[in-house]
């Protein structure tokens, strides 16, 4: 059935689409580091596996990860998964599922060991064993010393991790779809999911796969915010496909900032800075994180340190002529320590802030940098949806992996180093569970005699949009509202006012304007689909926070300061409908570990 153009070819307004019909067994939407794992691992496993990529693989945006891929090794230091499980709960601020996250940090070992067998060219240990930096809230004996668990490859890791996926992909004969553009899921009567459409962004011709799964890789969402580390491409366009599927998104409301992007830019400086001696000051030159976390200082988790380096600058101890951003420095550092672990940052630094940093400090600011919220799933990176009673019920042939899912490992805040460790580890686990439930020989579900329809009519409406607005301005007034009124800090104001406005723009939608009609790289139209996509998310992501009276990870609300388990331990689920409405719904936390080798780590206060 590939590459040939169906018969009957699908008319919209005169125009007629022709579909180039292919069959797999599995379509992986994403080649970062999820989908890349999950292609691999699939081929491995004898399944036709295709993998669809907006863009070519090695430029996903795994490849922008510096500070490495967390496991308790123990090459530098006792360590124990027990202890990582903690501090991943903890770091979670106690909404994270404790199953999956118990299955993360035990799989992180081999899938550490395996990566390194597969080529990662990880830093080495005198000794000759893999180099392991401390990150932020990663500790030895729950809580009491500092863990030097994050395994890398300078400040490279996910550049060298992406790119020997990639090579293991060719490898195994997975088959490559580079830069189409997934458009819609295709389901069935019944909610099984039975494909994707997609559209080739070089020769403009339409695709319909097939598939007994598809799996979601598609990335974060940061691009909703006007300040990001993430790259252009982190559209989110997997969550917005199974918004319009029908399916929920999930904790949407938590959104991390990253305390050190450089200011005015928004590019990451690796939390490994820090890890490697770095810290940070004030106008004062001030080592402020000691008055906030006396502990862990500096390396703290992400959401403390953020939060207080915002309330420095609000209090008017921020540097620069603005005092609206904060110091990190790395001068005192041997030159040859950051030669060999920080190469890339201080290029980095050198051309996006114009700082030489064995001399002078980087003006930095905390920037969105990854989505805790994502399409729900369990540990086997199978989607659940809430399904009546059942808080648990499979959405047959999808799957979703990687910062798309929300499985929950993160709950309300990441710990740096546990997403790459994410990727590997669920990308893998999609792998060994799709072998288990799809057998060659069974047949695909048959494909509705509409299978598509959708997708073109979206496209077609995108693609002939004559309004006033172009989509770059709605973009704009989109991430603005984001970055003002769903921030690092948020009041019941805030989010109210972000709330209003994000539906304003929302509803002008129906005013976007695309200049050109072609389907050949015609990058206003992708961009138009990108932002349809993050528009979805950005609502939804607002409207989640504003119902969340309480404060907890990265949802910090200023109302209500406290964490509240009474009330709020409990995962939000949002849909939307066709007509843009959202519906709020909640499920309930695993706080049962998924074996009895540990036990469940109960919540409590969290101090760094
Ligand atoms: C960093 O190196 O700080 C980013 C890596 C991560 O977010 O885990």
């Amino acid at each position: 059935m590939a590459d040939t153009p169906s018969n009957g070819a699908p008319r919209i307004n005169g125009d007629a689409y022709p579909f180039v019909d292919h069959q797999y067994d599995v379509v992986v939407v994403g080649a970062g580091g999820a989908g890349l794992r999950a292609t691999f691992g699939m081929a491995e496993k004898g399944l036709k596996t295709a993998c669809i990529s907006k863009v070519y693989p090695t430029r996903s945006h795994t490849v922008a990860a510096q500070g490495g891929i967390s496991a308790s090794l123990g090459n530098m230091g006792p360590d124990d998964w027990r202890w990582h499980m903690y501090d991943t709960i903890k770091g979670s601020d106690w909404l994270g599922d404790q199953d999956a996250i118990e299955y993360m940090v035990r799989e992180a070992v081999p899938a550490i060991i395996e990566l390194e067998h597969y080529g990662v060219p990880f830093s080495r240990t005198e000794a000759g064993k893999i180099y392991q930096r401390p990150f932020g809230g990663m500790t030895t004996e729950f809580g009491k010393g500092i863990a030097h668990r994050t395994c890398a490859a300078a400040d490279r890791t996910g550049h060298a991790i992406l790119h020997t996926l990639y090579q293991q992909a060719l490898r195994h004969h997975a088959e490559f779809f580079v830069e189409y553009f997934a458009i819609d899921l295709i389901m069935d009567e019944s909610g099984a999911c039975v494909g994707v459409v997609a559209w080739n962004l070089d020769d403009g011709t339409i695709h319909r796969f097939h598939a007994k799964l598809v799996v979601l890789a598609t990335g974060g969402y940061g691009r909703v915010y006007f300040s990001c580390t993430s790259a252009h491409t982190c559209t989110g366009d997997g969550n917005a496909m199974a918004l319009r599927a029908g399916l929920p998104l999930q904790d949407m409301e938590f959104i991390q900032f990253h305390p050190t992007g450089i200011y005015g830019a928004g590019c990451l400086i690796t939390e490994g800075v820090r890890g490697e001696g770095g810290y940070l000051t004030n106008s004062e030159g001030e080592r402020f994180m000691e008055r906030y976390a006396p502990s862990a200082k500096d390396l703290a988790s992400r959401d403390v340190v953020s939060r207080s380096m915002t309330m420095e600058i609000r209090e008017g101890r921020g540097v620069g002529e603005g005092k609206d951003h904060i110091h990190l420095h790395i001068e005192h550092l041997d030159p040859k320590v950051i030669h060999e672990r920080l190469p890339g940052i201080a290029e980095t630094a050198r051309i996006f802030a114009g700082v030489d940093v064995t001399r002078e400090p980087i003006p930095v600011l905390p920037t969105c940098h990854y989505n805790m919220g994502g399409v729900p799933t369990n540990y086997r990176g199978e989607v659940v949806t809430k399904n009546g009673d059942d808080a648990n019920a499979v959405v047959p042939g999808l799957m979703a992996i990687g910062e798309a899912a929300c499985v929950s490992v993160h709950g309300a805040n990441r710990l740096g180093s546990n997403s790459l460790l994410d990727l590997v580890v669920f990308g893998r686990a999609a792998a060994i569970r799709a072998a288990e439930i799809l057998s060659q020989n069974e047949p695909h579900r048959p494909m509705p005699k509409d299978g598509g329809q959708y997708a073109l009519h979206r496209l077609d409406k995108l693609r002939n949009a004559k309004g006033d607005m172009p989509t770059a301005k709605l973009r704009l007034e989109m991430q603005k509202t984001m970055q003002n009124d769903c921030a690092v800090f948020r009041t019941g104001e805030s989010l109210g006012v972000g709330v209003k406005k994000m539906r304003e723009i929302f509803g002008m939608k129906d005013r976007v304007k695309v200049e050109d009609r072609s389907l050949i790289w015609n990058s206003d139209l992708m961009e138009t689909l990108e932002l349809d996509n993050l528009m979805v998310q950005a609502v939804v992501s607002i409207e989640s926070a504003a119902n969340r009276e309480e404060s907890r990870g990265a949802h910090a609300r200023e109302d209500f300061p406290d964490r509240n388990d009474q009330t709020w331990m409990k995962h939000t689920v949002t849909w939307m409908d066709g007509e843009g409405k959202t519906r709020i719904d909640y499920r309930p936390v695993h706080l049962q570990p998924l074996t009895n080798d540990v036990q469940s780590f109960p919540p409590k206060a969290r101090v760094y």
